[in-house]
């Protein structure tokens, strides 16, 4: 029998084949909300994935983004995004993915993240280290923020009340720089396979984050809130990175938390 991680991986490559016909077609998308989009593709996608997920597994629960899943008693309980990087994927901009993990009584045990276009399938099961494409991967050895390649993200919803371009700037400043890449399930991939160094983000949700939390942990990194406590797959706030430089980071946003920055934004000067 298929283990939880093979079939997660064989219904993340389904769905991502479904993803790139519809990017082919350069289809429409609609608002959810301000400046949030959704598109056929997400909806497709997440159909596909529950109708396989409860055909495989009746009595799991799946929580997936897009409203498509269901309660269940077992203590399984799946969570799906079934297109993550909409506004990317809506743009024709080549960065999305698909990615399901796997909960049992509260704890991660298989998480994959799959990258349709560049075909990359990152993977991880609890205690068993993560792979991309089959090769085992770990987190990278940068051992100071001054080495470190960053990355961040910043959700569409309620954009005005998301404090994360101070942080954003003090990283910008220290570091080798910050990426924004609009994907943060690949950017937590990329994390765990030592592309970037470290990955934060305030107000994230279960299915951006849990399988991308595994990676990086089976990886050899460490995921906490921004204030280095215990993080929880219902966030919202994450910090993830390579545990190496994770308490400078932590130190660091806490001056931010204060306000107290290292660096004054420039002034605008009329030219
Ligand atoms: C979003 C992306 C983005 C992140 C947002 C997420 P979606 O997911 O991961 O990078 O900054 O917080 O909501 O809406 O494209 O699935
Ligand atoms: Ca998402
Ligand atoms: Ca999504």
């Amino acid at each position: 029998m298929a283990s939880y991680v093979e079939t997660a991986q064989e219904i993340a490559r389904e769905a991502g084949a479904l993803i790139r016909q519809f990017l082919e077609k350069r289809i429409g998308f609609e608002m959810k909300g301000e400046f949030d989009l959704v598109t056929e593709a997400d909806r497709s996608s997440e159909r596909l994935i529950v109708e396989r997920l409860l055909k495989h597994f009746p009595s799991h629960a799946v929580v997936a983004e897009e409203g498509g899943g269901q309660e269940g008693a077992s203590g399984y309980r799946w969570y799906v995004d079934p297109l993550d990087g909409t506004t990317n994927f809506a743009h024709g901009f080549p960065m999305f993915n698909v990615t399901l993990a796997l909960e049992r009584d509260g704890e991660l045990i298989a998480g994959v993240v799959f990258d349709p276009v560049h075909d990359e399938m990152f993977s991880a099961e609890r205690g068993s280290g993560a792979f991309l494409n089959g090769a085992r991967i770990h987190v990278s050895k940068a051992a100071t923020i001054a080495q470190t390649l960053t990355a961040t993200g910043f959700p569409s919803r309620k954009r005005h009340q998301n404090v994360n371009i101070h942080f954003y700037y003090q990283l910008a400043m220290l570091s080798h720089g910050v990426r924004r890449a609009g994907a943060a399930a690949l950017d937590l991939a990329y994390v765990a396979a030592g592309r970037l160094d470290a990955f934060w983000e305030f107000g994230l949700n279960p299915w951006d984050m849990a399988a991308g939390v595994l990676l990086i942990r089976e990886a050899g990194g460490v995921c906490t809130d921004m204030h280095g406590n215990p993080m929880s797959v219902r966030g919202p706030h994450l910090l993830a990175d390579n545990g190496i430089v994770h308490g400078e980071i932590v130190a660091l946003f806490e001056e931010i938390f204060q306000g107290k920055y290292r660096f004054a934004m420039p002034e605008m000067k009329p030219s």
